[in-house]
């Protein structure tokens, strides 16, 4: 049996030594490279070409790069019967942590505000946030979002965290489901955006959702890109309802060149970096599960293909 890795956009080239330095002698291959297709038994996939996988017949398991399938599930022509997994990691989980802390406390200082400001000498002097004058709302409340609510938490802010089913976490306040979204946007000063990308959460963050954001919330998007209409966001910030936002992932990624969000003043992108996996630490996960897929056994870390994550 072999690993095939498939992607498109991204280097996986450091998957390819961490595999081989792993485990010397085991069979990868770089797609298209693939050799016999018949032999494709595992694939290790980041935003593969669409319908690439139905040339493998004996395909049985796809392993996500990342903690999102999206990219995988997308895929109107992925075989029926490949099981799915992600990755889930220590390292993702505390990396996509400090990159919220960070954007909240930038926030609060308006960071970016005096970085700009420096660019014309100018010394103005504005009222800041403190960690009890705002209420931080986590969108989705699995693996990242419920350490990074936690960690917020630590800081001395007051959280409340919005999933599918209620999570009861020491500290935070739970809301669940379509019913208590209302409530949870109205008190969240603050709003994180770390829902997987699903039929039911694709563009999530629009007009209506910021409406019910008390004045001069700001929004964090760390999830994907699809979960924003981008023209809603452009609209309540010209507004004045939203104070700004920072934006880590993109409908397009890269951000074309000509795109809006790269000017407007009250915008913060970064090139989709707030947690990326590293394959040092995450090989072993995907490694145990070709292990277990050869021996027949169940598989870590294995996403519903119903749900969609
Ligand atoms: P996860 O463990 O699968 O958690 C997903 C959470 O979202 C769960 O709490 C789930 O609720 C909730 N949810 C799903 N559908 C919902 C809905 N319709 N309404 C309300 N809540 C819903 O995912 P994760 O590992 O935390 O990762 C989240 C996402 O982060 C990934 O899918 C990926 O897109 C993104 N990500 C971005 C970066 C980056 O660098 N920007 C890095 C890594 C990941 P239940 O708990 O009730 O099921
Ligand atoms: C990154 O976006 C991931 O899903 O891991």
């Amino acid at each position: 049996m072999s690993i095939l890795i498939i992607n498109q956009g991204r280097y996986l080239g450091h998957w390819v030594t961490a595999l081989t330095e792993r485990r010397p002698g085991l069979d990868v291959r770089v797609y298209p490279d693939a050799g016999s297709p018949d032999e494709i038994e595992f694939a290790l996939a980041w935003n593969h070409p669409l319908g690439a996988f139905k040339e493998f017949p004996n395909l049985k398991c796809i392993a996500s790069t990342g903690a999102g399938v999206d990219h995988i599930l997308r895929d109107p022509e992925l075989p029926a019967q490949v099981q799915v997994t992600r990755i889930v990691d220590d390292n993702l989980t505390q990396d996509m942590a400090t990159f919220v802390v960070a954007q909240v406390l930038n926030h609060m200082r308006d960071l970016h505000g005096y970085k700009a400001a420096q660019n014309t000498s100018s010394w103005k002097q504005k009222r800041y946030l403190r960690t009890q004058d705002v209420t931080i709302g986590v969108m989705g409340m699995g693996v990242l979002g419920s350490h990074t609510a936690l960690q917020l938490s630590q800081l001395g802010f007051k959280v409340l965290g919005w999933s599918r089913s209620a999570k009861l976490l020491e500290g935070i306040g739970a809301y669940a489901g379509p019913e208590e979204l209302d409530a949870f946007l109205s008190s969240s000063n603050i709003l994180i955006c770390l829902l997987p990308l699903t039929k039911e959460t694709a563009n999530i963050l629009n007009k209506q959702t910021f409406e019910k954001l008390p004045q001069d919330a700001f929004v964090i998007n760390v999830a994907r890109g699809e979960h924003l209409v981008e023209e809603d966001l452009i609209e309540m910030l010209d507004k004045g309802h939203l104070s700004g936002a920072s934006l880590d992932v993109f409908r397009t990624e890269p951000l074309p060149e000509e795109h809006p969000f790269w000017s407007h003043p009250k915008i913060n992108v970064t090139p989709h970096i707030a947690s990326v996996t590293d394959p040092a630490s995450a090989v072993s996960q995907v490694l145990e599960n070709y292990d277990r897929l050869r021996n027949g056994e169940d598989l870590l870390n294995l996403v519903s293909r119903t749900k969609g994550y």
